[in-house]
């Protein structure tokens, strides 16, 4: 497999080289990493590796650069079933899906961004007119206040994964219907598996029936319930939370209580099980 982006990846490997080999001192190498750039003149992207080794995206249209993997470095003859998977074959798999009917009006695919071993886990409904276009979740208005929402508990974007029940935009934002959800459920199963949050938030209807079907959010919204190692909370939807004035102390208010969710999920699956205890003993 050989393309611009192993090519890339190949000169970034080169600085490490000229470092290793005593051309260049660490400094060097890492303002020389900083600065390159490989630009995607199909999106219109730009893309960076940092010292690291961690892929970065700054999509076209926005002015953040986000943790992301290339498509282009995934190799589809060894893409197995969706539950084996990991987060960039995901990506691949759901950049290229044509399980329902909305591939057919999507611009890009968003199949979710951040951390792998994030904490906190946010599920939205679905794709809006801007995350259509830059391929990254939450970048619209309701993104903007959910990241407001979050910098009021002393939180950023960067520190949690942002997900959504179906992965490309429904026409007009209408409501994904259950064949799309359906379709659409084992990318974001396998996500969630991976991530393995210790608290994940529902944001809306749709992602809260995941977890709760046929519940009410105006009755259960805020309250934490245990679900196998973890918290799932529901919440309302930052959209509707901005469209319904009401909702919006209500949401402000159930996030306040985030902090405490994650130490009690901590503290729980910290929780030493019987058989792990034998096996110390043994030791
Ligand atoms: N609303 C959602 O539910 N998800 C997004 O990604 C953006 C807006
Ligand atoms: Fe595939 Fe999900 Fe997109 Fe439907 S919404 S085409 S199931 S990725």
């Amino acid at each position: 497999m050989s393309n611009k982006f192993t090519e890339f990846q190949d000169q970034v490997e080169a600085i490490k080289a000229r470092c290793a080999g005593g051309e260049i001192n660490e400094a060097e190498r890492d303002a020389a990493l900083r600065q390159m750039r490989l630009e995607d003149e199909w999106w219109g992207d730009a893309w960076m590796l940092s010292p690291r080794g961690e892929w970065f995206r700054k999509a076209k249209g926005s002015d953040s650069w986000v943790r992301d993997y290339p498509l282009e470095l995934v190799d589809p003859a060894s893409l197995p079933p969706v539950p084996f998977m990991d987060l960039p074959q995901i990506a691949y798999a759901v950049h290229n899906c044509t399980r329902c009917a909305l591939h057919q009006g999507r611009t890009r695919a968003v199949p979710g961004e951040g951390p792998a071993n994030a904490a906190v886990m946010f599920i939205g409904e679905g794709p809006g007119f801007n995350e259509d276009k830059q391929g990254r979740p939450f970048v619209g208005a309701a993104g903007k206040f959910l990241e407001e929402l979050l910098h009021g508990i002393g939180f950023k974007r960067e520190d949690v994964f942002i997900a959504n029940v179906v992965k490309c935009r429904p026409p007009n934002n209408r409501d994904p219907e259950p064949d799309e959800l359906a379709a659409c459920k084992d990318y974001l199963d396998r996500q969630v598996e991976l991530i393995d949050p210790k608290v994940i938030v529902t944001l809306g209807r749709f992602s809260m029936y995941r977890y709760f079907p046929g519940a009410s959010i105006t009755k259960i919204h805020g309250q934490a319930q245990r679900v196998g190692n973890r918290l799932v909370v529901p919440m309302f939807h930052p959209a509707a939370a901005l469209h319904q004035p009401k909702w919006r102390p209500l949401l402000i208010e159930d996030f306040q209580k985030l902090p405490q969710y994650i130490e009690e999920a901590r503290a729980f699956s910290q929780e030493v099980d019987p058989s792990s205890a034998t096996q110390l003993n043994l030791f």
